[in-house]
């Protein structure tokens, strides 16, 4: 995904620009550009690289005056990462600049009709295609030409558009892609995401699908993609810009992994109330839920993993079949859905391609949807039947770990509403499991207390080459999310694995110095999981086990061993992966790599 910005009002633009790009780095940091008009033409200036290359090739704005522009920070999709290929992007007589975050998925055929009709591209991009379509069927008004344009092209866009001819003008239009637009005091808005505005603004309006925003310096306009005027209310951000920003951290992964405790404190606040699950929190009644036959969870990613979790924990608490699919598969294996089944995705951006389409999926066959998403107003939280948000606020970092926290929170809560309903978590369990989830916060802390001891067993394993986390039960999701850590940000090479499935052919890669993650907190597996440290001790492993405090027969097998507090079998991956994201991200410390911005990355991926 890419991140755009706008901004016309009083101030110079340039600066607000950059600032607002800084903010939305998250989304893509290969390439960055701005167009701004100066009194008289669009200047426009791109660079390859990040953000900052821009901010000193522009002298932080200084060399781009003008109040009214635009600006785009780019996750290469269509073209490689060039100058050339950044945004904006401009017709021949650089008269229309436009930015793009999405994809034209009709571009090549457009771009045909375009050449044949005299059009010449300089780039490789499906978004240059907008600019000259724009230009194609502009005739002098600008809502004329967006309305044509949104009726030609095929795909996913949050586009910024300036026209010379109208240089106290911005345009945004959404279809897909997040927008929304900022009403400041001295100037107005548009970004793909809220933290971009939050220095200027916390009055914004989330833009959907086929709406057409038009900024001048003093008034917010809105039409639909026939240019027909229509109302939207604004919302209030609560969340400050400190929220937004690293607090005094050196990376925002380092900041929210300790914001841990906070999110699980804001998450225990919404949905317990007088110390029962709050089961109006989640929209549905526990009628409701003794209908559903079965939960089916997609999602991508972590999200993923904590599906992974969630279906050991609701089948286990409450006796409901739940099924865990990657959103990427779902609606291609053509799955049978049955009726009365709940399809959860879970997305902590809200904008992943695969997830959003899993969704629409599901709503086409008739399922019911519910959606555990941390951005109000994401398209995700928009088109599911059923929305619960998480509450770890603005997550930055490209590798979650807050958010992933939420997520796995919300499941605790929903699996015991459902037990409730359908009979199987008593209200003596209820009191046990909420006493159990309100140590967590402290637990964790605890934890992030002892976590000089884990940077510096994380410095010895900088040079490793290949990590395999193992685990049984929930031990193995917990698994799946210590590997996908580590690989993401330090581009180890890392493997999740069933500890009973290793020996089924992987064990044969173990060997002398291997690096083996073994996750034991599963208390009625731990024999097991015994045997399998050591399957892979025999065979030349270094392990490293993470166990509850008083497990020491572990230390008996393990080399190193790092321990979590007591807490409810259910719930040992909030604790247990904490020192497995601080082990992935001193790795990746030690190994000088940009900790929140992992290379081939981007915050929420929204192509398929
Ligand atoms: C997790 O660290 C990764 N950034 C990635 O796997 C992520 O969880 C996945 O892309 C899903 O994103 P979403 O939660 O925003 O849908």
């Amino acid at each position: 995904m890419c991140g755009i910005v706008g901004y016309v009002g009083k101030s110079q633009a340039a600066p607000v620009l950059l600032d607002g790009l800084a903010k939305l780095e998250y989304r893509g940091y290969d390439s960055a550009g701005m167009a701004v008009y100066d009194g008289n033409k669009i200047a426009f200036e791109k660079a390859l690289g990040r953000l900052k290359v821009l901010s000193e090739k522009t002298h932080d704005g200084e060399t781009m005056p003008g109040t009214i522009g635009i600006g785009h920070t780019r996750w290469a999709t269509h073209g490689e990462p060039s100058e050339i290929n950044s945004h904006p992007h401009l017709n021949e007589s650089e008269t229309i600049a436009v930015v793009h975050n999405g994809i034209i998925e009709n571009y090549a055929k457009l771009k045909d009709k375009l050449i044949s009709r005299g059009y010449s591209f300089k780039s490789q991009t499906d978004t240059e295609v907008v600019a000259h379509l724009l230009d194609y069927y502009y005739k002098g008004d600008p809502l004329e030409a967006i309305t044509k344009v949104m009726h030609r092209v095929e795909g996913s866009y949050a586009l910024g558009i300036i026209f010379a001819e109208h240089p106290d003008e911005i345009f945004a239009v959404r279809k897909d892609s997040p927008l929304i637009v900022g009403r400041g005091k001295d100037g107005n808005l548009i970004a793909s995401d809220v933290p971009a505005v939050l220095k200027y603004t916390r009055n914004v309006y989330f833009i959907d699908n086929g709406e057409i925003a038009h900024l001048t310096e003093d008034a917010i306009d809105f039409f639909d993609v026939d240019g027909q005027p229509i109302e939207k209310e604004s919302k209030t951000i609560e969340w400050d810009a400190e929220a937004a920003s690293k607090g005094g951290y050196e990376y925002f992964m380092e900041k929210e992994i300790h914001e841990q405790p906070k999110t699980i404190r804001d998450t225990l606040s919404h949905h317990v109330k007088d110390g029962k699950v709050n089961i109006e929190g989640f929209n549905m009644s526990e009628d409701d839920m003794r209908q559903i036959s079965r939960i089916r969870i997609v999602a991508c990613g972590s999200a993923y993993h904590t599906g992974v979790t969630a279906k050991y924990i609701y089948e286990g608490m409450c006796r409901i079949p739940v099924e865990c699919d990657l959103a990427s598969e779902f609606r291609y294996r053509n799955p049978i859905l049955d009726p009365n089944e709940l399809v959860v995705i879970i997305s902590q951006s809200g904008e992943t391609a695969d997830s959003k389409a899993a969704l629409i999926y599901a709503k086409e066959q008739g399922i019911r949807t519910l959606a555990i998403v941390n951005v109000e107003g994401s398209s995700i939280a928009r088109d599911a039947d059923i929305v619960v948000l998480t509450y770890a606020g603005p997550e930055i970092a490209v590798a979650t770990t807050k958010a992933y926290s939420a997520q796995l929170m919300t499941h605790y809560l929903l699996a015991i509403s459902f037990g409730k309903a359908l009979g199987k978590v008593s209200e003596e369990d209820e009191a046990k499991y909420i006493q159990s989830m309100r140590k967590l916060p402290e637990q964790i802390e605890m934890v992030l207390n002892n976590k000089e001891r884990i940077q510096r067993f994380a410095n010895r394993y900088v040079t490793a080459h290949d990590v395999y986390f193992i685990g049984r039960g929930v031990d193995y999701a917990i698994s799946l999310e210590a590997s996908l850590k580590l690989k993401e940000i330090s581009y180890i090479h890392s493997e999740a694995y069933a500890a009973g499935e290793l020996k089924h052919g992987t064990i044969s890669l173990i060997e002398e110095g291997t690096l083996v993650g073994a996750v034991c907190t599963q208390k009625e597996l731990l024999p097991k999981s015994i045997s399998n440290i050591v399957e892979v001790k025999s065979r030349g492993a270094f392990v490293i086990a993470v166990t509850t405090v008083g497990n020491t027969e572990v230390e008996e097998v393990a080399d190193y061993v790092m321990y979590i507090p007591e807490t409810d079998q259910y719930f040992t991956n909030s604790l247990a992966i904490i020192p497995l994201q601080l082990f992935a991200y001193y790795v990746t410390l030690g190994k000088g790599f940009d900790v929140d911005k992992p290379r081939n990355l981007a915050k929420s991926v929204t192509v398929e």
